[in-house]
């Protein structure tokens, strides 16, 4: 009897032994469905080879149990195979050209669907494996800097199931009606422009430029329990076509840039490897993708878990160049300077196990997406805030940047709101 992670490395072993019907098939796919049993899916032209495809079956039947159907029932025919694969993700198997894995899973999970970067202004989302590292506040803090140097910024907080960016930004007795839930609940029934007006506050922080703030949920949150259990439902559009949580929220977000007409988009994502963190990450077009992390062996143990996953998935290269580490609370006193030593060297040790390229002996790290450890721009390079007592434990967030000061603020924040303000084109640039 196997265990679920043996399932992929036995398939390997077995297919390794049945090359020559490889060879005669054009694609096989291997169905990994909800129960995380196994079956094979096989075009029908390939009946020829139906013997070697029944020995084969009997073998992957014997070896994965439980992990698999009988033999009787481990083979589909198919006269499409692209139409077997359809809405399921899925990867090629390692090693093997033509053998596609689809896993069928019980949630709805995006990490490897990498949506292409958005048209429009930047979208910048803040991720982090666990909570409490100050993301939020990092955020509120990046939101407010950019609007003091004259930036439009809108600011999403779609961390549903614990949101907090908005008080941070906006007084209670500001909050606008609604907020995001809000619009998804309406837009299951085609009325989100029912809310859409009055999903937007505009936080009174900012001083040449604007902070438009789009929380959670509004003044009210309402049932918010009941709308939070139904947020996440895919839409089936009139031509009968299905619209995941990503494509609303891009229709959402697309819409909201439209009518506030922001320089930069700033998106609170949820903590952890969560579906809907995933939406954050990887569906919705950002352009920089802020991972924070303290040094410990939970945060580099999630984050191996994500960049593992792109790897067998072949999504290295597209998600790879949008990536920056955040030092999140690095240390105020004597031990600061280790403590972020040791940060960067166990990043630089995950970015280039499984992110960076290796480069061949005698070739020009150069021409690789390969950095050293003490490389400045490289994206396992700490964009490190400080922990400070004037930003820990804050009962209002929002009283403290009304009082804050610009030299606060860089003294605690520098590289994460340098590194921000350094993708938003100026004014004039856009103009060229
Ligand atoms: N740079 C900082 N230094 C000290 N405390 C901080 C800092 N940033 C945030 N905090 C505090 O840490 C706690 C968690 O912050 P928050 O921004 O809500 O984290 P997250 O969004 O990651 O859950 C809050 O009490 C906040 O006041
Ligand atoms: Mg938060």
């Amino acid at each position: 009897m196997i265990t679920f992670d043996e399932i992929l490395p036995r398939i390997i072993e077995i297919l390794d032994e049945h090359k020559e019907l490889l060879g005669h098939l054009d694609k096989l796919i291997i169905n990994r469905d909800l129960n995380g049993r196994v079956r094979l899916i096989v075009n029908t032209k390939a009946q020829a080879h139906n013997e070697q495809i029944k020995s084969l079956a009997q073998k992957l039947a014997e070896k994965l149990r439980p992990h698999a159907y009988s033999t009787d029932a481990m083979i589909l025919y198919e006269e499409d195979m692209d139409m077997a694969c359809a809405g399921a993700s899925g990867f090629m198997l390692e090693g093997l050209s033509n053998v596609q894995v689809i896993d069928r899973l019980a949630v709805e999970s995006h990490w490897d669907h990498i949506a292409p970067v958005a048209h429009g202004v930047p979208r910048i989302a803040f991720y982090s494996i666990k909570g409490g590292v100050g993301r939020s506040t990092a955020l509120a803090v990046s939101a407010w800097f950019l609007a003091q140097s004259g930036k439009r910024v809108l600011v999403l907080d779609l961390d549903l199931e614990s949101p907090g960016l908005s008080s941070a930004l906006l007084p209670e007795d500001c909050r606008p009606a609604y907020g995001i839930t809000d619009w998804l609940i309406e837009d299951l029934v085609d009325n989100g422009d029912a809310v859409f007006y009055d999903l937007v506050a505009t936080s009174a922080l900012s001083h040449d430029g604007e902070i438009y703030v789009v929380p959670a949920h509004g003044a009210h949150p309402g049932e918010y329990i009941s709308k939070l259990g139904r947020v996440w439902m895919p839409k089936i559009l009139e031509d009968g076509t299905h619209e995941n949580w990503s494509g609303r929220l891009n229709r959402l977000i697309a819409a909201l840039e439209k009518r506030w007409q922001p320089d930069v988009i700033l998106l609170d994502s949820r903590a952890g490897i969560d579906e809907v963190a995933s939406s954050c990450v990887t569906g919705l077009g950002a352009q920089l993708v802020l991972l924070f992390a303290i040094d410990g062996e939970q945060t580099w143990s999630g984050y191996r878990v994500l960049f593992e996953f792109w790897s067998r998935s072949g999504m290295v290269e597209q998600i790879r160049e949008r990536l920056q580490l955040v030092g999140a609370m690095i240390p105020d006193d004597e031990t600061r300077r280790d403590y972020f030593e040791r940060l960067r060297e166990s990043a630089a040790d995950l970015f280039t196990r499984h992110l960076y390229d290796e480069i061949p002996p005698g070739e020009s790290e150069a021409d690789y997406f390969s950095f050293d450890e003490q490389d400045e721009v490289a994206p396992h390079y700490p964009w490190a805030i400080k922990w400070n007592r004037g930003f820990a434990a804050l009962y209002s967030m929002h009283d403290r940047l009304r009082a804050v000061e610009r030299n606060e603020v860089e003294a605690v924040f520098a590289p994460l709101i340098n590194g921000i303000d350094g993708l938003i084109p100026d004014k004039g640039e856009e103009n060229v």
